[in-house]
């Protein structure tokens, strides 16, 4: 169902109050060029499944200018710290089995290209659909014999970084056929479904309502082609989870938990609608 932006303000009501309506796209979007050299897609024609825009755009889109410029260097972007951290736990041995990710992966930049960009992602053994944290934790814990990592801890969150940094500039492009089109339409009925006790879906604030102010914030698709993204607002990186987890929240509903089955297939859903987007892991947003 259609719900207009009138509309959603009424929903909204006093308990999220709608600052201003923006106009419908953001700012005309400067090129995002990492390190002068990684040339991001921020802005492209929406994936033939999504009927909802002809075009889709970057959360980076969305941003202030400042925060913007902090995604165009590495030297600038706080979360390259946590990277360079999971690039020691890469080479660190763990475990019964006395190997490190480099014993079977070899270098990251090499093992790791093009991985981010196909996660969520369908694996045969399991018989489901994987994200790539749940993947680093199947290795270790059956291929090193080592203790899983929490879903949406700081060593997780860096090491999926980390993994996402070997892709970046690499278009999006998550399989919703096959074997893992049941899963994905698990999510995006997820995306329709409206939360809490504003009954608002996704939909209703990310597909109808981009490009306007809520809470003093610029809302954009709600795209998740940046994540892990680093938060200037709690100075850490940040799982798609622990994003969606905070937007059910924000409808006051009980949400879900990081890494539960609702969240895989929601999270193969939005990667889905962002197919085409660069690979733009670490990002950086308010
Ligand atoms: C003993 C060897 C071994 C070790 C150690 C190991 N892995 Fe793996 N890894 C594998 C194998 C084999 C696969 C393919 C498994 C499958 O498809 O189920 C795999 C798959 C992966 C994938 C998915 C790649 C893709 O193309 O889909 C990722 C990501 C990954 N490993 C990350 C890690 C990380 C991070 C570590 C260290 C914390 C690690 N692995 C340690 C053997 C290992
Ligand atoms: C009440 C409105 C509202 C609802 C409902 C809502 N969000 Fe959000 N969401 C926001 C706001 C505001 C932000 C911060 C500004 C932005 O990035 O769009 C945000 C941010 C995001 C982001 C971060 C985007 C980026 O580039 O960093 C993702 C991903 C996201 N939302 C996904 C979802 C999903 C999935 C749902 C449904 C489970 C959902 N949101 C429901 C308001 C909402």
């Amino acid at each position: 169902m259609f719900q207009g932006k009138g509309a959603l303000a009424l929903a909204i009501g006093g308990a999220l109050s709608l600052i201003a309506a923006g106009s419908v796209v953001a700012d005309e979007p400067a090129k995002l060029v990492v390190n002068g050299e990684i040339e991001m897609v921020t802005e492209t024609e929406a994936p033939a499944h999504l009927d909802a825009f002809d075009t889709i755009y970057s959360g980076w889109t969305f941003r202030t200018p400042e925060t913007r410029m902090l995604q165009m260097d590495d030297f600038d972007n706080p979360a390259m710290v946590f990277v360079d951290q999971a690039a020691e736990a890469w080479d660190t041995v763990d475990g019964s089995e006395g190997k490190s990710c480099a014993s079977c992966h070899g270098d990251v930049a090499e093992g790791m290209a093009g991985v981010r960009a196909v996660y969520p992602k369908w694996n045969e053994a399991a018989g489901k659909v994987r994200t790539l944290v749940q993947q680093v934790n199947d290795c270790r814990e059956t291929r090193m014999g080592a203790e899983p990592w929490k879903y949406d801890g700081g060593k997780m969150v860096a090491m999926e970084s980390l993994i996402s940094v070997q892709s970046r500039g690499m278009p999006v492009n998550v399989a919703i056929d096959g074997p893992a089109q049941s899963t994905w339409e698990q999510g995006k009925d997820l995306y329709y479904t409206r939360f809490g006790q504003l009954e608002l879906s996704c939909a209703n604030c990310h597909e109808n309502n981009y490009g306007t102010m809520i809470r003093a914030d610029h809302l954009s698709q709600g795209q998740i082609n940046g994540f892990p993204v680093y938060r200037l607002k709690n100075t850490k990186l940040n799982t798609a989870h622990a994003r969606f987890k905070g937007c059910v929240r924000d409808t006051r509903a009980e949400t879900f938990n990081p890494g539960s089955p609702e969240f895989v297939a929601l999270e193969l859903y939005v990667a889905s609608r962002g197919n085409g987007l660069s690979v733009e892991a670490p990002s950086v947003r308010n």
